[in-house]
């Protein structure tokens, strides 16, 4: 297989860049990356990873998700506008009491986690099915498969990029184009610290105060717990194990969860149809079991410290 062309959105920080430094640094020289970013001014960090493969085996171009027109200039100024692996990447977060987000923040975060999704593939599909071959990756995460408090809006948009992957998927492969939705759990980037910081601005005056008290005195230090205990670095998902492994793949799965140590609580889903296991454990997590909770974190702590090790 010769060199392929694989164009990542959303590089300016966190996993985008991580994946596009990695694939443009592959020993192999199998890729050439067009890491993409809606501000050229952010391509700072970036360059700085690239190192010297920047302009050599990676090129960085200007690219907003939420525009069409942004899009099909950025796949028009490549060499037969040929993308044989789309990273779709480029996404925000949004957490806190549903009664304090407004339908037009949720929009706007549909219109990049989602509609994004929509307008890129619709853009780079046709050729791809013309060529019959192509992968397309898309940046889920274990929210696409298993609801989480205060997450319901980015939760809801990651569902859609499931439900949209899945039913496209099979039209897909009738093409011989692959399909990958990577499932990461809670990765430390810019994310974490744009929800916490945005959260914190957040008027809350719209929802009760109980409901403010869970948000605030529970949710919050629980998520930032959860983040400390098991989150990994864009590296570890950019990784051999990871995304990377996934694009050089003769049988790329539809699905690949980077976190082992997430699993168990995605894994539950599946085990109880009725939905009711989930609930179930989720609840008492939250708000039962405190010192079970932290317990369960330190020994997950302990095996991440471990399994880093070997
Ligand atoms: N961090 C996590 O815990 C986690 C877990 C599971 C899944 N994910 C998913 O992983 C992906 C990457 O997130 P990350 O953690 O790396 O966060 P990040 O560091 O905040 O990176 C998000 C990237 O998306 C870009 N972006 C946002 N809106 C865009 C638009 N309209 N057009 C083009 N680019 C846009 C951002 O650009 P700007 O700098 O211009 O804003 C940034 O480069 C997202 O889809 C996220 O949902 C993250």
């Amino acid at each position: 297989m010769g060199t392929r062309r694989v164009l990542i959105t959303g590089c300016s920080s966190g996993i985008g860049l991580a994946v596009a430094a990695r694939l443009a640094k592959d020993e192999l020289r199998r890729f050439k990356v067009v890491a993409t970013m809606r501000d050229l001014n952010k391509r700072g960090p970036l360059e700085r990873a690239a190192g010297d493969s920047l302009n050599k085996t990676l090129e960085i171009k200007e690219l907003d998700a939420c525009s069409e027109e942004s899009i099909r200039e950025c796949v028009n100024s490549l060499p037969d506008r040929r993308v044989d692996i789309l990273v779709n990447n480029a996404g925000v977060g949004m957490i806190g009491p549903l009664e304090c987000q407004s339908i037009s923040d949720m929009k706007e975060l549909f219109d990049t986690n989602f509609f994004g999704l929509a307008r890129l593939v619709k853009e780079l599909l046709p050729d791809m099915k013309r060529r019959q071959s192509g992968h397309i990756v898309v940046m889920s995460s274990v929210m696409g498969i298993q609801g989480l408090l205060f997450n319901d809006v980015y939760s809801a948009s990651k569902f859609a990029v499931e439900g949209f992957c899945e039913s496209l998927a099979v039209q897909a492969m009738k093409f011989n184009i692959k399909m990958t939705l990577v499932e990461p759990g809670p990765v430390v980037t810019e994310f974490e610290r744009k929800v916490y910081e945005d959260a914190d601005k957040m008027d809350l005056s719209g929802a009760d105060e109980e409901t403010v008290k869970i948000f605030r005195e529970v949710y919050i230090p629980y998520s930032k717990k959860i983040f400390a205990s098991l989150g990994q670095t864009p590296e570890e998902v950019a990784e051999a194990s990871e995304t990377l492994q996934v694009i050089t793949a003769k049988e790329p799965p539809l699905r690949h969860q980077t976190n082992r140590l997430y699993m168990p609580l995605t894994a539950l889903k599946h085990a109880d149809p009725t939905g009711r296991l989930p609930l179930d454990t989720f609840y008492k997590m939250t708000f039962n079991h405190d010192r079970l909770f932290n317990a369960s974190l330190g020994v997950l702590r302990l095996l991440q410290r471990k399994s880093k090790k070997l």
